[in-house]
This record gives C-alpha cells, structure tokens and sequence, in this order.
C-alpha cells in the first residue's frame, strides 16, 4: 500500500486481496498424492504478493459492470500463472535470487526439483481452476479466458518474455527490444487479467474492451519499469527480495538504459495515458484510474 492511495483504493486492494486469498487457500487444500509438493505450492503462493493481477480482474469486472463472483476463477487463475512465474524466476539457472516476499525464495525453502515441480503444477492448476469455474458465465465466455490465459502465459507471453530476458542479459538491445520484452515478460498477465474481467461482463462493448486494452498495455509495460525503478533504489527489506538483482545479473532495464530520471518520466507518461484511455467510462472505472497512479507509486 502507498501513502498516496485514495482511501477507497486502499478499501479495494483490501477487499480483493482477501477474495483472492480465500480462493487460493481453498484450491491449495486439496488432497494430492505428494504432501511435499501441496506444501511447497501453498509456500509459493499463500501470505504475501500484492496480488495486483487479480485487483486488476476485479477492478476491470467492476468497471463494465459485472458480479465480483464471475471473476473469482479469474482471479485466482491468474495468480496461481504470476506466483508459479516468480518461483521459476528466481532459480538458480534464471535470476538466481534467493529471498521472494520477504521470505527464502521455493528453491530454498525446499529444494530446485521440488520448486520446477511447483511451477508445473500451478500452471496446470490455474487451468483447472478456469475450466471447472461454477458461476453464471456461458461456456464461450470460459473458453474465451482460458485461451486468453494461456496465450498471455506461454511462448506467446510471459514465457517467452522471460526467454528474451535471458538472451538480452549482458547484452546491449535497443529501446524497442527492451519495451518488446517488457511488454512479453509482464505485460502480457496484466493484460490478460483485464481483458478476463472485461469477459465477465458478455455486454461489455467492442469500443469498452480496445479502450480497456490500451489501459492495460499502457498499465502493463509502467508495472515493469516501476520494478525496474524500485530494484534500483529500493531496499531488500521494502522490497522483500534481493535490491540490485539487475544490476548483479547485467540486466537490461528501463534504469539500465535510459538512466532513473528517464525512466521515471517513462512510467508517469504510461500511468496518464493509462488513465487517458479510459475517459469513456463512469465512475465504475475509478478503482482501475486509482491504480494508475498506485502502480507507479508502489514501493514494492
Ligand atoms: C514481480 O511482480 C514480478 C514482475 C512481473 C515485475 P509483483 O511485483 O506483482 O510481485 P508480487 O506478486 O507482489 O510478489
Ligand atoms: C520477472 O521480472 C517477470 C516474471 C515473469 C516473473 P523480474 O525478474 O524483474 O521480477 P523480479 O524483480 O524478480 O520480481
Ligand atoms: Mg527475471
Ligand atoms: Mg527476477
Ligand atoms: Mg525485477
């Protein structure tokens, strides 16, 4: 939470962090063959993150009018994707960092097998959990989340956001490269959680859904170069994982290429055109505009 929220902001982030908490407690209580890997998965993902991506579902339900409910798998599902991305992240064979929420990154805690293992299973849970969705949405409308989900995932997405990531360490790429893997590695789950929680609503117009599109590149690509800001000038503690990341694994950045004040700059240019783009809607959009600025804000 950031000193400059709006108190009904703060509201929202609380109430959709809980939604989301529950949901993810009930999924990871399941009975499963391996006890060790049920534990493991519930240690990735239970008590801490932002939960930004499911706010973000929630946020973008509430502002084409749709019941919180139809989002919940969503919202879950997403989160399940973003926690099983963070543990493989950290590895030792990709950032090789070793503290994650304010607590020993999955490898750590439990062993490298055990934490590709949780990975895998997230990933598949996340899919389970949006193919078994009991709520008022037409099966179109599922279908349409799961493809949306594992295009903003897989090689389309995240992953293949991440595999640029890879290849740019230690090398020099270009603004354009960069913003491309950016918009891959982080973008894209971000994306897709606001274009689910737009599906929640079968009414949502063609003309709603661009609109919220462009808030979410915009939103998407602001989210990264804020961690990229904050792995610069933050600290562990605030952070609750390794301050300076980046900078120890030559990564290329938004501070690494265009040094902090420019980067700065950046994120507040994408944080207004985000909120720009949504200038067509009432004020059931007003706890995606309060986050506009909160994504650039945060301090970790
Ligand atoms: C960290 O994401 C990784 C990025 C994609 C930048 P978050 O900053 O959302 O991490 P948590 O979920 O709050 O821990
Ligand atoms: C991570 O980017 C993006 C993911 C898909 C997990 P980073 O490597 O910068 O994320 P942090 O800083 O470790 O959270
Ligand atoms: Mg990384
Ligand atoms: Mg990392
Ligand atoms: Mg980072």
């Amino acid at each position: 939470m950031n000193a400059q929220n709006t108190p009904a902001l703060d509201e929202f982030l609380i109430q959709c962090q809980q939604r989301v908490e529950q949901s993810l407690r009930t999924v990871l209580s399941q009975s499963i063959p391996s006890s060790k890997l049920m534990e493991a998965m519930r240690y990735a993902c239970l008590d801490g993150g932002k939960r930004i991506r499911p706010v973000l579902v929630y946020a973008s339900a509430q502002a084409v009018d749709a019941k919180s409910e139809d989002a919940d798998a969503a919202a879950v599902a997403v989160e399940l994707i973003h926690s099983y991305s963070l543990v493989h992240d950290d590895l030792p064979a990709m950032d090789d960092d070793d503290l994650r929420r304010g607590k020993a990154s999955a490898h750590r805690a439990f062993d490298e097998a055990t934490a590709i293992l949780v990975g895998d299973a997230l990933q598949a849970l996340a899919f389970q959990c949006l193919a078994n969705q009991n709520n008022s949405l037409e099966p179109a409308a599922k279908l349409q989340m799961t493809t949306l989900l594992a295009e903003a995932a897989g090689a389309f997405g995240m992953t293949g956001g991440q595999s640029l990531d890879l290849e740019a360490s230690g090398t020099d790429i270009d603004l354009s490269a960069l913003e491309t893997l950016h918009r891959l590695k982080t973008g894209a789950l971000i994306k897709a959680s606001v274009k689910m929680g737009a599906i929640c609503n079968p009414q949502c117009s063609e003309e709603q859904l661009q609109a919220l599109e462009r808030y979410a590149e915009n939103i998407g690509l602001a989210f990264q170069v804020q961690d990229d800001i904050l792995d610069e000038i933050s600290d562990t503690a605030t952070l609750g994982k390794p301050q300076g990341s980046d900078r120890a694994q030559a990564k290329a950045t938004y501070v690494s290429l265009l040094g902090l004040e420019k980067a700065k700059a950046k994120a507040s240019e994408l944080a207004n055109n985000a909120a720009k783009s949504l200038e067509g809607f009432s004020s059931s959009a007003n706890s995606l505009r309060d986050l506009t600025t909160y994504i650039i804000n945060r301090i970790h």
